[in-house]
């Protein structure tokens, strides 16, 4: 009987990639905590109409990458294949919109869509997100966007960013309009895509990968010059915070991201070190969702930040930190390694080795677990009451008084 694989597109994470993993949340986690975020956590199943309802009909995502399944109670259910719309309706079902005030919240955890597997594409991939209500400045803006930043050179992870202005509902429907006329004129020259997107859904037009539609869309009207005086105010505003904090960014009006609730501000980073998948997070402003979802209007902004994509760009030796192996030379040695673990288990990752053995076999065994300090206890150490250790970078060896180590 074959072995049962996991599903195409759907990975385990361990090993290495566990460490750069959980190196990743507490150090993005750490990040948000100091900007204010607090943790939150959604069901990873919830109704089809949420999804429906916040990242739209038209999208790819919702037509074509969902899994939906209807359940033994008759609900028609998905996996959610992204997180501000669970965030988004439980502010909602808490009443927080009623409430007032700023919220601030980060999340992590699997998405799934199923799309057609690839280098940096996966069916159930992780996101790292932060979901920020009641707080209409641009400022938030560009401290959601310095914030990602501050993630990414933690990490010292080159990107490029891309923003752009989505407009409102005051100065897109104007946009849409002459968008839609423009395109409905070279319409015959446009790819398949296009053409049903011009009905459903013409911003995304300008997002076609086709070179060809590329190349047509090079005079279509751009947002960014069809913006209202509020919204024009605020691009240029962040604009000038993003300068004056020398914030390199690009401004590409074809940006309107694949998801239909952002207004305003849309931004995105990438990275040239990952292959075609370049995407390392996204997000924007979505002043209306809370809206769409049944609340009360709300300003809203985010990102998520695609945690595989992420953990290519991370150096592995930068994990690493100082771990300690203990070993006995002697089976009476072993009693005391257990209350010298206890203590230095405080603040070191501390691991003992249970079967007493010669100094040889100790350091294969060490260097196999990538210990960066070896201690060992034999019958001489445990009557003088000392220590040996060497530390296997500098190679430095002392033996030493067991209360000092
Ligand atoms: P998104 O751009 O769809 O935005 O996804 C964010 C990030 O998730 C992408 O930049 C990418 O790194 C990663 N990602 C997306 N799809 C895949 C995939 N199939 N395989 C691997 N990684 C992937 C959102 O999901 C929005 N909810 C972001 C947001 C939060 N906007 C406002 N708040």
């Amino acid at each position: 009987m074959a072995n049962i694989q996991s599903l195409r597109g759907m990975n385990d994470i361990l090993d290495k990639d566990s460490e750069l993993f959980t190196y990743f949340i507490e150090n993005a986690s750490r990040i948000a905590k100091n900007y204010g975020f607090t943790y939150i956590e959604t069901p990873i199943l919830e109704e089809t109409s949420l999804f429906k309802r916040s990242v739209g009909e038209s999208s790819d995502i919702v037509n074509k990458e969902m899994y939906q399944f209807i359940d033994k109670g008759e609900n028609d259910v998905c996996l959610r294949p992204e997180g501000t719309a669970g965030v988004v309706r439980s502010f909602v079902q808490n009443k927080l919109d009623r409430a007032g005030g700023n919220y601030r919240w980060y999340y992590y955890g699997p998405m799934f869509r199923y799309e057609r597997p690839q280098k940096g594409r996966l069916r159930e991939f992780h996101q790292f997100g932060c979901e920020v209500f009641g707080v209409s400045s641009v400022y938030e803006d560009a401290n959601i966007i310095m914030m990602i930043k501050d993630i990414l050179d933690f990490f010292k992870i080159g990107f490029k960013l891309q923003i752009n202005s989505l407009g409102c509902q005051t100065c897109m429907p104007v946009y849409r309009e002459k968008l839609v006329n423009y395109l409905t004129n070279i319409k015959e020259e446009l790819c398949e895509d296009c053409n049903r997107r011009i009905v459903t859904n013409p911003i995304r037009v300008l997002d076609c990968k086709v070179e060809n539609c590329q190349k047509l869309l090079y005079n279509a009207p751009k947002i960014t010059h069809n913006l209202c005086e509020k919204c024009d105010t605020d691009f240029e505003k962040l604009k000038e915070i993003l300068d004056f904090n020398n914030i390199e960014y690009e401004i590409d009006t074809n940006l309107v991201r694949g998801l239909d609730y952002y207004s305003q501000t849309a931004f995105e980073f990438t990275s040239n070190e990952i292959g075609a998948q370049s995407a390392i997070a996204g997000g924007g402003r979505y002043d209306r969702l809370v809206e769409f979802l049944g609340g009360r209007p709300t300003a809203g902004i985010g990102f998520a930040i695609g945690i595989e994509r992420l953990l290519e760009l991370i150096k592995t030796e930068d994990v690493k930190k100082e771990s300690i192996y203990l070993g006995a030379l002697c089976e009476e040695a072993l009693n005391v390694l257990t209350k010298v673990a206890a203590k230095k288990r405080k603040d070191y990752k501390t691991f003992i080795e249970y079967t007493p053995r010669g100094f040889g076999k100790h350091f294969k065994i060490a260097e196999k677990n990538s210990a960066t300090i070896v201690a060992l206890i034999g019958e001489n150490e445990i009557k003088e009451g000392t220590i040996y250790t060497k530390n296997l970078k500098t190679k430095e060896e002392k033996t030493i008084k067991l209360e000092d180590f």
